[in-house]
């Protein structure tokens, strides 16, 4: 049986497709593509998608700028691509609404948590701008919350890689991928699935994630159609 209500977590990276910096437009209308049909198929979609592609803030904090000051930054590029995710659902005719933790209101609404629902019941996409607008927090932990606060049934994080191995499948080629795998044994292994904070706010109110591979077209569909074996599946 589908999902109902999902999160989606898409990277900013991701987004750069073949590019140094910035949005690969091909790979942005692949994204819309892709979640215009679980879209079609009645689910609800939230998304937030992280701004990697554009500013990190951890980097500029390197380079000897202030962490939240960098952290801030990282918000605001969150917010473009969340801009260009929703022209490009719109363009493939899908409604959406963004919210932003930061309020802005001439070009988002604020994150209201009953509207975004009452949104994802009308069957809009909403998307999640400006992660948690608090520094010191990845846009994963906004998405957990976020998850958590729309009551989704389950976080999917799209990747580069179809899910969890027993080590770095891009440096090791005798890693093995985990169909399912608890979340005692992401912690115990140390494993990388998300940071610690975003994960632990999983397993602490009992929701599921599903790390798959965005880049292959179809496999959201079978990810929220729950076919085995797609992806992994932590779970309790
Ligand atoms: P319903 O109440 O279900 O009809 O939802 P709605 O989102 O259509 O209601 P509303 O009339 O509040 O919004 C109409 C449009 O204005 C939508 O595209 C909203 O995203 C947008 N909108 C609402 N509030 C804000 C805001 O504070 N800032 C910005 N930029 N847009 C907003």
């Amino acid at each position: 049986m589908a999902f109902k209500r999902i999160l989606l977590k898409l990277s900013g990276e991701a987004l750069m497709g073949d590019k140094q910096f910035g949005i690969d437009n091909n790979r942005l209308a692949l994204y819309a593509k892709e979640i215009k049909e679980v879209v079609d198929q009645g689910v609800q979609v939230a998304i937030v998608i992280g701004g990697g592609n554009i500013f990190r803030g951890i980097q500029a904090e390197e380079g000897g700028m202030e962490r939240t000051q960098g952290d801030y930054m990282g918000m605001l590029a969150t917010v473009i691509n969340s801009m260009a995710l929703q022209s490009a659902l719109e363009a493939e005719g899908v409604y959406t609404r963004l919210q932003s933790a930061i309020e802005m209101k001439e070009i988002a609404e604020p994150f209201i948590k009953r509207r975004a629902v009452r949104h994802l019941q009308k069957g809009r996409v909403v998307i999640f701008g400006a992660g948690t607008g608090n520094p010191y927090f990845t846009t994963d932990t906004a998405a957990s919350l976020r998850a958590i606060e729309v009551e989704a049934d389950v976080i999917l994080k799209g990747t580069r890689v179809d899910g969890i191995y027993t080590a770095d499948p891009e440096k090791d080629s005798s890693a093995k991928k985990y169909d399912t795998i608890s979340f005692e044994e992401v912690y115990e292994k140390g494993l990388n699935v998300m940071d610690m904070t975003a994960f632990t706010l999983c397993n602490e109110n009992k929701l599921p994630i599903i790390v798959f591979d965005m880049n292959t077209p179809g496999t959201l569909k079978r990810v929220v159609n729950q076919e085995t074996n797609v992806g992994t599946l932590v779970e309790f």
